[in-house]
């Protein structure tokens, strides 16, 4: 399975350009889409998806052209938007039953035991008779993720499912994703770059509508290889710092800022050479910092 994107622009009719000439090669497995708010994920993800049309390029997947074979890419498609809707009371049981005859399981006995098997495997069995409205926010994600997986489709696209998750939520959430086949094609788009470290192989970042990165979490923070400076400040000494030097991140840890900053050369100043990480990658890809070549001491 491959799914190939070339060439692929949208305007919106305000002005906005969403996508920007976006190139992707995406195999098996789990591929995150990483980029800020407003970058172009959904854009991206909702094209792919066949709910709206670029104004360039061509998208194919293993054959089926996207773009104009709408019908059959949404045969094997599964898909969890970003904004899932439900309408109020409706019980997970009827729900799931009313999408898996809309994806074409007609015959009731292989439905009722899909359903049944499916709600089982996002661990949602006990509470089939309850509204999914009703549902806490992971409940609702693994159940958007039982009703993309109907169908056995072998393209699995997440739109942000574990934006406002809790932190144990996200992890059952996580656990979910990675028993999805690595015989298919999932793309999970967001924001966190903790989903991506934890969940994926291959990867891309984008922002503003443009492809900044394609390859796999590990060569990106090998890229920025003695690179990353830490240090402990005070939040005083903030503005100073920013001024001083390229700083790509801070983190309040006890209430002190904990800084990262991207530099050649050491620094001095109680600045620490720590390893990258995918956060330390996103920031800096974002911030459009390039080709820096550490001096080793
Ligand atoms: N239907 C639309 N009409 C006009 N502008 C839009 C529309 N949808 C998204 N946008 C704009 O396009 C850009 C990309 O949005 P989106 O694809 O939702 O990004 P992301 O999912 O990464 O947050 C944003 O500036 C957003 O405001
Ligand atoms: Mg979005």
């Amino acid at each position: 399975m491959k799914l190939s994107i070339k060439n692929l622009s949208k305007t919106y009719s305000n002005g906005v350009q969403a996508l920007n000439d976006i190139n992707l090669e995406i195999g098996t497995g789990l591929f995150g889409l990483l980029g800020p708010n407003g970058a172009g994920k959904s854009t991206l993800m909702r094209t792919i998806a066949t709910l709206q049309v670029p104004d360039t390029g061509s998208i194919s997947l293993d054959g089926i052209d996207v773009i104009n074979e709408k019908h059959e890419l949404r045969k094997t498609l599964g898909y969890l938007p970003q904004e899932f809707g439900v309408y109020p009371g409706v019980t997970a049981l009827s729900l799931m039953n009313h999408m898996a005859t809309l994806k074409g399981i007609t015959a009731r006995g292989e439905r009722k035991q899909i359903v049944e098997e499916l709600l089982h495997r996002v661990n949602l069995w006990d509470f089939r008779k309850k509204a999914v409205s009703a549902y806490s926010g992971g409940m609702k994600q693994r159940f958007g993720i039982a009703q993309a997986l109907l169908g056995q489709p072998k393209l699995i696209i997440v739109d942000e499912p574990t934006a406002g998750l809790d932190p144990s939520e996200r992890n059952r959430f996580y656990n979910l994703l990675a028993e999805i086949g690595e015989q298919v094609v999932v793309i999970l788009s967001t924001h966190i770059v903790q989903d991506v470290k934890q969940l994926c192989s291959d990867m891309a970042i984008i922002n503003k509508g443009n492809l900044i990165y394609q390859g796999s979490p590990v060569n990106a923070t090998e890229d920025l290889h003695g690179l990353i400076w830490e240090k402990v400040i005070e939040k005083h000494e903030m503005p100073q710092h920013e001024k001083e030097f390229q700083v790509i991140s801070s983190k309040l840890v006890s209430g002190k800022p904990h800084i990262h900053i991207i530099s050649e050369k050491n620094p001095g100043n109680g600045f620490t050479r720590i390893p990258a990480d995918l956060e330390d990658v996103f920031f800096t890809k974002i911030m459009g910092v390039e080709n820096l070549v550490p001096v080793l001491s």
